[in-house]
């Protein structure tokens, strides 16, 4: 993703397309008590995106309370250890846990969060992606690194897919080829000029809520801080009609990237690393931090990571309406997927070891 960075291209006026205007009815919720059923964790060190950090199993996450629900409040928290020293050449214990069953074209889901993780090496996401990458493409709907004050979002998918008539509310267009051999695999990243879409001020507005929509017409993604959730969303009504809501703040329309061509159903997904090919970037690190990523604060006890943690009151998802887009078989599946990750297996290797 991120190791060359294009200068900003100020989005240029133009007839766009009409975003997707669908009607959609709730097809699942991941909330309350019992918010952590349905996820799958990954129980690995971070060997995706080099972080220092080790994504604990569910059993390890629950009974070290990294994920947990506040039963105060109702809310899951999902978070990096701050209570553990971690020496030299260690890694530190946090999360990534991703939907059980996969969501299909024709879904929107929708996360509502009161704190998001940040702080220097901290690098967060609330995104989606399909069993086999790139090949079934990747949707960034909130991602940051270390003390940026501004969410990002953005897709990766397989060359051929860029983005042209945004209908959308951001004029931060940082990057506009999608695939994964551009631009050292940026990928097409919009950000929210809204301060209040990442960090302390996410958290100080009461936090808000990210709608992403993946539909044939395109990918859109709203953010609605605390302040100016729509009712439809805020009052949980079994349906949505995305067009009630307004300019989308990132758009990807099908006209220059079918989500059809190159998006399959999607894994939803949460994850807090540390370090690794994006937030310990030297350069990109020193945009925001003082000192070294890894040695002066993944290593030490903990006390960095007080803010690194995610509060999410729940995640919702939603089929067009008369369509159920669940998809519980989580392979690859298809002809087209599994003779593409043929040609593309010597890649893909390389390729897995972004975002
Ligand atoms: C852009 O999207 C808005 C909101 O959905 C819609 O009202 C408008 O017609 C669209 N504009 C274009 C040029 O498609
Ligand atoms: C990362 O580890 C997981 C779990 O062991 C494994 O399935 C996967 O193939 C590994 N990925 C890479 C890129 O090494
Ligand atoms: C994208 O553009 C914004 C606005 O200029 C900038 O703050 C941000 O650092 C850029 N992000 C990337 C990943 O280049
Ligand atoms: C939200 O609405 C759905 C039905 O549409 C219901 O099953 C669920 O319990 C509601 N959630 C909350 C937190 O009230
Ligand atoms: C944690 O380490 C920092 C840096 O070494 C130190 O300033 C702080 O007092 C320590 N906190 C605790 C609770 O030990
Ligand atoms: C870790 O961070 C959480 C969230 O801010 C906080 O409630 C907790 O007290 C911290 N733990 C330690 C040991 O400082």
């Amino acid at each position: 993703m991120l190791s060359t960075l294009l200068p900003l291209t100020f989005l240029l006026p133009f007839a766009a397309v009409p975003v997707a205007a669908d009607t959609y009815d709730m097809v699942q919720e991941y909330a309350g008590q019992n918010f952590f059923d349905g996820w799958t964790f990954f129980n690995h060190f971070d060997n995706l995106t080099n972080g220092d950090v080790v994504f604990v199993s569910a059993s390890d996450a629950l009974s070290s309370r990294l994920a947990f629900v506040d039963t105060t409040t109702n809310h899951a928290i999902m978070q990096v250890d701050n209570s553990s020293t971690v020496t030299f050449n260690n890694k530190r214990n946090s999360v990534r846990l991703q939907t059980s069953v996969r969501y299909g074209v024709g879904s929107v889901w929708i996360a509502d969060m009161l704190h998001v993780p940040y702080g220097c090496s901290v690098w967060p996401a609330w995104w989606s992606n399909a069993p086999t990458w790139p090949t079934g493409g990747e949707i960034d709907t909130f991602e940051g690194v270390n003390l940026v004050t501004n969410n990002q979002m953005g897709l990766h998918t397989l060359p051929g897919c860029t983005v042209t008539g945004q209908n959308q509310s951001s004029p931060l267009l940082n990057s506009t080829d999608c695939s994964n051999l551009d631009n050292n695999n940026q990928g097409c990243i919009t950000t929210d000029p809204n301060p209040a879409s990442y960090g302390a001020a996410f958290a100080a507005a009461g936090g808000g809520v990210f709608v992403t929509e993946y539909a044939s017409t395109g990918i859109s993604v709203w953010f609605f801080p605390r302040a100016n959730v729509p009712s439809v969303i805020s009052s949980n009504a079994s349906s949505i009609d995305t067009s009630t809501l307004g300019l989308p703040v990132g758009n990807w329309p099908s006209t220059s990237c079918a989500s059809n061509q190159f998006f399959d159903p999607q894994n939803l997904i949460f994850d807090i690393t540390l370090c690794g090919d994006f937030a310990g970037n030297t350069a990109i690190f020193a945009e925001t931090c003082p000192g070294v990523c890894y040695t002066d604060y993944v290593v030490g006890n903990g006390t960095n990571y007080n803010t690194a943690y995610f509060e999410v009151a729940s995640v919702r998802v939603f089929s067009k309406q008369g369509t159920n887009t669940i998809v519980k078989d989580n392979s690859a599946g298809t002809a087209r997927v599994a003779t593409l990750g043929i040609v593309l297996g010597a890649l893909g290797v390389v390729a897995l070891t972004m975002l």
